[in-house]
Parts: structure tokens; C-alpha cells; sequence
């Protein structure tokens, strides 16, 4: 939008072309907006008008979070942490707004994939779709070349037919990567707004990577990675069993963020994924479970719900009213104090964490962490991880689980007690410094602090001064 327009005469402006049924501002660049017009003819109308140098698209990246003081729970004493949790939670997943940003740069990545295979789909995956998404988390992308007419035909067994020719390939991945290196070079050279695109072909899973500036989003383009999909419908689908299972997710993202455990550059570090599944893990141990394993869902499963993906059984129940689910009442701070101790002293060594079974097994090959992959079971989600990302995992487990101890045995050294200035229960777990406080009892070790967390954690404190004063 021009700078020198306001946001009531720009709506103005656009209504001339029809009725607006949603709308939204935001600033990203320079301000930006998403329209969204009753009839699909008020934009043919509209973009008769224009000239080509807008780009009029919309971002929360900046969103200011519509945050509750996290200390204001201190004067309720049952289920001070749980609020604290639910409040973290809705502070950071993803905004509606969001959400309908990222279906929107997939829609607009389409029209420039488009040139090549006028049919073609691009999908959202990943946390932007499984429920477990914070704001600001990367988009996900897949290129759907399914829908594509005379693709998937099925040869008839006699008679005339109509053939449809495909050029031979090498293999499946060369395909891939070759229909990735042309998108990239069209993304690179006509992406409206696309920048730092780097052609990332030779990875496992090749993808484009870039930043889309309109929207502030972090793009990674994939093809056939149909396996994705589907592991994001089974978090998906976790997440809304139990409140609890997305609240608790949440939570252990931002502890591990915080923390360092977690980053957003690739290397060594434990990934949001596996972490992920982790949480799962642990909820499937709980006595009785809060979430079933795979092989449960799979067993519920109708002859609708069957699918084999490149020889991987991925088939599991799409029915949620099916799933029996176990009356178990544990907190959220329960949960989380929990997790930190199962964490502790769990044999990482020996042994292998399996969401399909629900059970540790044995690990099938040396790595410091092993993580089965839920569908490629061959493969371990945390093959990245080192032995001293691991360590640290683990010590900041047992730190968070003291941590936690003095809680509930209401010693409030370090916990803020009664003052409300420090931060107390969950936000003193979350405090890169009260950790490291806790640390130099034993061994000091430096800890790169979450700007991001650090800020949410002041304008905590900050709303709640002011809210005293
Ligand atoms: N994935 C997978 N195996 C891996 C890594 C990723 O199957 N080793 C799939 C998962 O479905 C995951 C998706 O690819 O959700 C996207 O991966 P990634 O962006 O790393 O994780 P997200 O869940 O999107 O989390 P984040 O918010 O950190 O992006
Ligand atoms: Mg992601």
C-alpha cells in the first residue's frame, strides 16, 4: 500500500471493484495488505485498473502477540502452571491470519509453477498445517504433480487405448530434481518478492530454499515428498485427540528454543520435529496413555484410510470418533514436569524412541539419538544429532525437573517466591539465566539465549508492573 494512504481509503478505494468480505493490514517491507473480495469478478476488475508495480501482499511476521501475564496466575495456586502453559500456547500458534498468509504464497508459488505444469498443486505441510506451528515457523512446501491429467493412468489390459507418453528418466529422484532446479530458476528470476533462492537438489529430500519478503516467510519448496504429508496429518491428528498434546508441544518448543536445545540454522541440534515426536513418545508411556501408538491407529483404520507410499505403510485411521481414548486427568504442569524427568534418565544409548509401537526398542544402528521415523521406519528423524547436543538435552531435562521440584515443594529460592517482579513457575523454566543460575552449582557452560523467548518473557513482566502500579 502506499505510505501515504490510509487504510480506511485504500478499503475505500478497492470497494469501488466490489464487496470486501475480509481484509487485513500488516508491515513487512513497507505496508502491506491481503484482500479478500466477495466476488472473484471484483479482481478482474481491479486488476483491469492497475499498473504493474504492486505486489500487494500481506504479513504477520511482526504480529504483535496478544499475550497474558504469565504472573498474574500466581494468586490462583491450582493449575498456575497449566495457565501459564495455555497462555504460551495462545500466544504463539499460528494466527488465522497466518495461517490463511501461507495457504496464499502456495497459491501464488502455483502460478509461477504453473509455466511448467499448468496442473499442478502446491501443498502447505509441516508445523505451518500440523497444529503445532509458531508464528514466524518456516512454510513447508509440496509440489503436487498427482492431479496432473494422464499421469497416473492405468494401463487397461486389452483392447484400444489411449497412450499417454512420458519422457524416461534416470530414476524418480532425478526426475525431482530436475523439475526443482527449473521452478528454482523460475522463482529465482520472476518470484515477485522471492529472494535468496538456493537450489538445494543433492540433499535427501531435495528442495528450494528462499525467502519470500512479502509475506516474511522462509520457503522450502519440495516435490514428492508424499511421506511428509502424511506424517503431518498423523501430528495433525495427535494434536487434536487431547488439548493437551498441542499445549505441550508448544511448550517444549519454547523451552528447547530458549534454551539453544533447538535452532534455525541446520546443524547438529535436536529439530522441532523430533522433539515432537519425543512429546508424542512420552504421552504413549503415560499410565494409562493419553494418545494411542501408530500401530493402534493403523489397526482402526478402514479400507478408505489404506496407503502404501513407496513401499511404506503409512495407512492409519482418518475417523477421529473411532479412536478410543484412555480417562487419564494428569495437569499440564504434571505433564511437563513429566516429560523433563522421563527425559532424564531415559537409556539414549541403548535404546530407540517408536511412536509405532508405543515402546523403546533396541537401536538399530549407532547414533547418539534414535528416533524412528513413524513411515520410513528404516530411517532415524534425529540422524542429525550429535553427542553433545544430546548431553545437553539431557542436562537441561534434569535442570528443568529440579527446577520443577522446587515448585511444588514451595521452596521459591530462585522462583521469584512472592515477589512478582521475578519470573515464576513456567517462566523461570523458560529463563535462559535462572537455568544457568541453577547450572553453576555444577558445571558452567554458556547457553545462547532465544532473543525471541527473552522479549516475551520481559513484555511478561513489564504487563504485569504495570498491571500492578
Ligand atoms: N520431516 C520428516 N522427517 C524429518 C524431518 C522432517 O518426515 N527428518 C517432515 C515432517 O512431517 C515435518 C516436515 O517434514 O513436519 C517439515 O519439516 P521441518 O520444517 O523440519 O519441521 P516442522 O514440523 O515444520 O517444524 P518447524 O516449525 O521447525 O519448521
Ligand atoms: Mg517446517
Amino acid at each position: 500500500c502506499n505510505s501515504r494512504t490510509t487504510e480506511k481509503k485504500f478499503l475505500k478505494y478497492l470497494s469501488r471493484h466490489g464487496d470486501i468480505k475480509k481484509h487485513f493490514f500488516y508491515e513487512s517491507y513497507g505496508i502491506y495488505a491481503v484482500v479478500e473480495f466477495a466476488n472473484r469478478e471484483s479482481i478482474t476488475s481491479l486488476l483491469e485498473r492497475q499498473t504493474h508495480q504492486t505486489n500487494s501482499l500481506a504479513n504477520s511476521a511482526n504480529h504483535k502477540l496478544p499475550l497474558q501475564s504469565m504472573n498474574s496466575y500466581r494468586d490462583c495456586p491450582k493449575r498456575r502452571i497449566d495457565q501459564q502453559i495455555i497462555s504460551l500456547t495462545e500466544a504463539y500458534q499460528l494466527t488465522e491470519e497466518n495461517s490463511r498468509l501461507r495457504f496464499l504464497v502456495c497459491s501464488l508459488l502455483k502460478d509461477i509453477a504453473a509455466a511448467y505444469f499448468p496442473e499442478c498443486t502446491i501443498r502447505p505441510f509441516g508445523s505451518s498445517v500440523n497444529g503445532f506451528g509458531k508464528l514466524g515457523c518456516d512454510l513447508d512446501m509440496f509440489l503436487d504433480l498427482d492431479g496432473i491429467s494422464g499421469r497416473n493412468l492405468k494401463m487397461p489390459k486389452s483392447g484400444l487405448s489411449l497412450e499417454y507418453q512420458m519422457k524416461r528418466a534416470n530414476s524418480e529422484r532425478a526426475v525431482t530434481q530436475s523439475i526443482l532446479s527449473v521452478i528454482g530458476e523460475c522463482v529465482e528470476q520472476f518470484g515477485a518478492g522471492c529472494v535468496g533462492v538456493q537450489k538445494i537438489l543433492n540433499a535427501r529430500c531435495p528442495l528450494v530454499r528462499f525467502a519470500h519478503q512479502p509475506s516474511g516467510f522462509q520457503c522450502d519448496l519440495t516435490a514428492n515428498n508424499r511421506v511428509a504429508m502424511k506424517s503431518t496429518e498423523l501430528l495433525y491428528l495427535y494434536g487434536e485427540l487431547d488439548q493437551r498434546v498441542r499445549c505441550l508441544v508448544f511448550t517444549v518448543r519454547c523451552w528447547a528454543r530458549a534454551h539453544g536445545i533447538t535452532s534455525s540454522i541446520p546443524g547438529a541440534w535436536i529439530t522441532n520435529f523430533s522433539l515432537t515426536v519425543m512429546v508424542l513418545f512420552f504421552l504413549q508411556k503415560r499410565s494409562p496413555p493419553i494418545i494411542p501408538t501408530l500401530d493402534q491407529l493403523r489397526d482402526l483404520a478402514g479400507p478408505a484410510d489404506k496407503s502404501v507410499i513407496e513401499g511404506n505403510d503409512c495407512t492409519f485411521v482418518s475417523d477421529f470418533s473411532k479412536i478410543p481414548l484412555h480417562s487419564n486427568t494428569e495437569t499440564l504442569e504434571e505433564l511437563l514436569h513429566g516429560f523433563f524427568e522421563f527425559y532424564s534418565t531415559f537409556a539414549f544409548s541403548r535404546m530407540s524412541i517408536n511412536i509405532r509401537k508405543g515402546k523403546e526398542q533396541n537401536k538399530p544402528e549407532v547414533a547418539p539419538l534414535h528416533i524412528q521415523n513413524p513411515f520410513e521406519t528404516s530411517l532415524n528423524v534425529s540422524k542429525n544429532v550429535n553427542a553433545t547436543q544430546l548431553d545437553r538435552f539431557v542436562a537441561l531435562c534434569q535442570e528443568s525437573a529440579w527446577l520443577f521440584q522446587q515448585i511444588e515443594t514451595n521452596t521459591p529460592r530462585g522462583l521469584g517466591g512472592n515477589d512478582t517482579s521475578t519470573p515464576w513457575g513456567l517462566a523461570s523454566i523458560l529463563l535462559p539465566l535462572n537455568v544457568a543460575g541453577v547450572k553453576s552449582r555444577k558445571k558452567k557452560r554458556h547457553e545462547p539465549a532465544s532473543e525471541r523467548i527473552k522479549s516475551l518473557l520481559e513484555s511478561l513482566k513489564n504487563k504485569n508492573h504495570q498491571k500492578k502500579s
